[in-house]
């Protein structure tokens, strides 16, 4: 009885704590051991042509492919579908596949120089046939189609990185940045269309992940529609709060 009643206590007081900590964004993350991140031992030998965008190293001046996947890798899990909007050279793509042969990854970019890339990296790794490989401007060619965890590391401002890096260094990252902008989006917009479109490729409980930036909520160029699902339901995850970056997780 006495068993018993102590179980009851113990497993009440772990889900007073539990529950109000996964209810909020942070906690999610948090609840995930080291070892079941999909990024922590993913150092992927990418080719990259000089007209595509080159993820960096964990602990380079541009970890942030590699941060991106850490902060999504609770959301990803075996049996679900993933869309990886602007998949560039192949990053995610490869490290979720090899880690999950079981997710079905449909990986997609605007650039053919990109997706020619892509292609290359996923025949590096064996992985051709796990990854659908698919050309579109955002969501524009995947017209009906829903998917449990959409990602999107889309191209972002400089200011923040450029000033805090040497010269030398700042003009390596200006001329990686500037691959990875599709003609007719600034910054500011492809976010904006992405979160107008995201809703209706969401199946029921997925999440949009977004690699952004602290303050593009609050630019005069976006939306009071958007500012209210960002500021509202966005979820920001803490871990970039040293130089602004972050990304949103939104639950459907
Ligand atoms: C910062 S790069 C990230 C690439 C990759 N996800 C990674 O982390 O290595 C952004 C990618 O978004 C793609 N992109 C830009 N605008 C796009 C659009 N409108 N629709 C789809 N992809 C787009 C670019 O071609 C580029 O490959």
């Amino acid at each position: 009885m006495r068993i018993l009643f102590r179980l009851g206590l113990g497993l009440s007081l772990y889900f007073l704590f539990t529950m109000p900590l996964q209810a909020r964004c942070g906690g999610v993350l948090a609840l995930v051991p080291p070892g079941l991140r999909i990024g922590t031992d993913q150092h992927l030998n990418l080719s990259t042509s000089s007209h595509t965008y080159a993820p960096g190293e964990p602990g380079s001046d541009n970890p942030y492919s590699y941060e991106f996947l850490e902060a999504a890798s609770p959301f990803i899990q075996a049996g679900k579908s993933i869309l990886i909007l602007g998949a560039g050279s192949g990053y995610e793509a490869i490290a979720i596949a090899k880690k999950f042969p079981s997710v079905s990854i449909t990986a997609s970019d605007i650039s053919n120089d990109a997706l020619r890339d892509l292609e290359i990296n996923l025949e590096e790794y064996g992985l051709s046939e796990s990854v659908r490989v698919l050309k579109s401007d955002l969501f524009n060619d995947l017209k009906g189609e829903k998917f449990d965890v959409i990602l999107f590391t889309a191209p972002r401002p400089l200011c923040p990185d450029l000033l805090r890096l040497g010269p030398l260094d700042a003009i390596r990252l200006v001329s990686s940045l500037s691959r990875c902008t599709s003609n007719f989006d600034s910054w500011g917009t492809i976010h904006e269309r992405a979160l107008t479109q995201f809703e209706e490729h969401l199946s029921l409980g997925g999440s949009l992940i977004l690699l952004t930036d602290k303050r593009f909520p609050h630019s005069k160029f976006v939306s009071p529609q958007i500012k209210k699902t960002v500021l509202g339901e966005g979820l920001w995850t803490p871990n970039h709060e040293k130089d602004g970056h972050f990304q949103i997780v939104r639950f459907h």
